[in-house]
């Protein structure tokens, strides 16, 4: 992967294609405030911060499209909360789908494409007391789920599962998120399941809506060896990390060891991407992901992680594997809004290098539009542009940073 050199200054000569979606992205525990999930069982006992009321998006959603405004977007990527439609077990809630519909309306009618997740780490609370996603049922429900939102919502852009390497990590190796398990065969079913259900619920989008677009939202990472032994954690990072979910979601099947090649009858639309940080690994023979290491003098967020604007083109190219990209989260947490643009500025830059290689990217979803609930910091991450309560922090207009860069 080259650096920029004389013969790109030809290429860049070449007008770069417009992204055609750029917009902020969300999901529900984090914005609407007052959700009964897993999370909250973990919240009573008080080993996650209390969401609260976070940004009442629930009840104040329309204004959010007024802030999308503000920013210059023509989409959002905002999450449906499966507690909230499905609160028991095979009985749905109309009347919450209908909010979701109606909302749905009024973006459409401001000229705002909606990219929905249907998952987006938190669960109804039956479904973990089923086991959650260590249960084989869960792709069953998973999609049944998804059948009963996608009769009711036609729209194009659907992304089933947000970032199941995440999610099975923390949830089932570290043990930090709910339901706070440490067993590495665990997190390998799980991973499974969610790839699984993700392959169901796109057959089904499939049927119910025939113009849909569907793909998952994947962290990718960029890991760097420390080292020489480095080598061996960052590559099986690499592997379990970011090239299993992706490949699964692409191709249609489940790699090892989720599986033995098996066939998942469905084949992503797309490469959803999330993009923020990378780490530097070295090798220990406590972990068999190895440690991360702490460089000296990088640029870093308010949560220490590094920013590294370039990788953003590099895993692009390694991951795009054939398909459209898009970008669907990419952010700071900080409180300078100066560091704030200049990260979305360098952001923009290395995109436009990819595009102008000749990779596809489809759109860009900054996370996020309003600061909100941060699943190990509660209300101590600062992403927005928006604060939690709807005031502009600086003057971002995503279109015109995008053209300007
Ligand atoms: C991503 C999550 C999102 C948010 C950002 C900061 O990994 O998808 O919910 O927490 O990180």
């Amino acid at each position: 992967m080259g650096v920029l050199r004389g013969s790109d200054k030809v290429r860049s000569e070449n007008k770069v294609k417009d992204l055609k979606y750029i917009g902020s992205a969300t999901s529900p525990h984090q914005i609407e405030g007052n959700t009964k999930n897993d999370w909250t069982l973990f919240e009573e006992k008080g080993l996650v911060p209390k969401v609260g009321n976070a940004c009442r998006s629930w009840e104040r959603m329309e204004e959010d499209i007024k802030l999308l405004k503000v920013i210059g977007a023509n989409a959002y990527r905002f999450g449906i909360e499966w507690s909230r439609i499905e609160p028991e077990e095979g009985i749905f809630n109309i009347k919450a789908l209908d909010r979701y519909r109606k909302f749905i309306d009024l973006l459409i009618k401001n000229g705002i494409e909606p990219f929905i997740t249907l998952h987006h780490f938190t669960n109804p609370i039956w479904f973990y007391k089923m086991g959650g996603w260590a249960n084989k049922k869960s792709v069953y429900y998973f999609e049944r789920y998804t059948d009963f939102v996608s009769r009711f919502i036609k729209v194009k852009f659907w992304i089933t599962i947000n970032e199941p390497n995440v999610y099975a990590y923390n949830s089932f190796v570290a043990g930090v998120w709910p339901p706070m398990e440490k067993s590495i065969f665990k997190a390998i079913i799980v991973m499974r399941n969610m790839l699984k259900a993700s392959g169901r619920a796109y057959r089904v989008l499939k049927e119910n809506i025939k113009y849909s677009k569907v793909g998952m939202a994947h962290h990718v990472r960029i890991f760097r060896p420390f080292g020489k032994l480095g080598k061996i954690p960052t590559a099986l990072r690499e592997y379990l990390f970011n090239f299993l979910p992706i490949y699964s979601d692409v191709y249609g099947v489940l790699p090892p060891p989720s599986g033995f090649m098996e066939s998942l009858g469905a084949r992503a639309d797309f490469v959803g991407i999330n993009y923020y940080t990378a780490d530097t690994v070295r090798f220990s023979l406590k972990n068999i992901f190895g440690e991360d290491v702490y460089i000296d003098g990088l640029w870093r967020n308010s949560l220490n992680w590094e920013v590294y604007p370039r990788g953003i083109y590099e895993v692009i190219k390694r991951y795009n594997l054939g398909r459209e990209v898009v970008i669907t989260e990419n952010g700071i947490t900080t409180k300078d809004e100066r560091e704030r643009e200049r990260f979305i500025l360098e952001h923009f830059k290395w995109i436009k290098e990819a595009i102008k290689e000749g990779f596809r990217v489809l759109g860009y979803f900054y996370w996020s539009l309003m600061d909100n609930y941060e699943w190990k910091e509660g209300y101590n991450a600062y992403f927005g542009l928006f604060t939690r309560f709807r005031e502009r922090k600086g003057n971002i207009n995503l279109r015109k940073l995008w053209d300007l860069a």
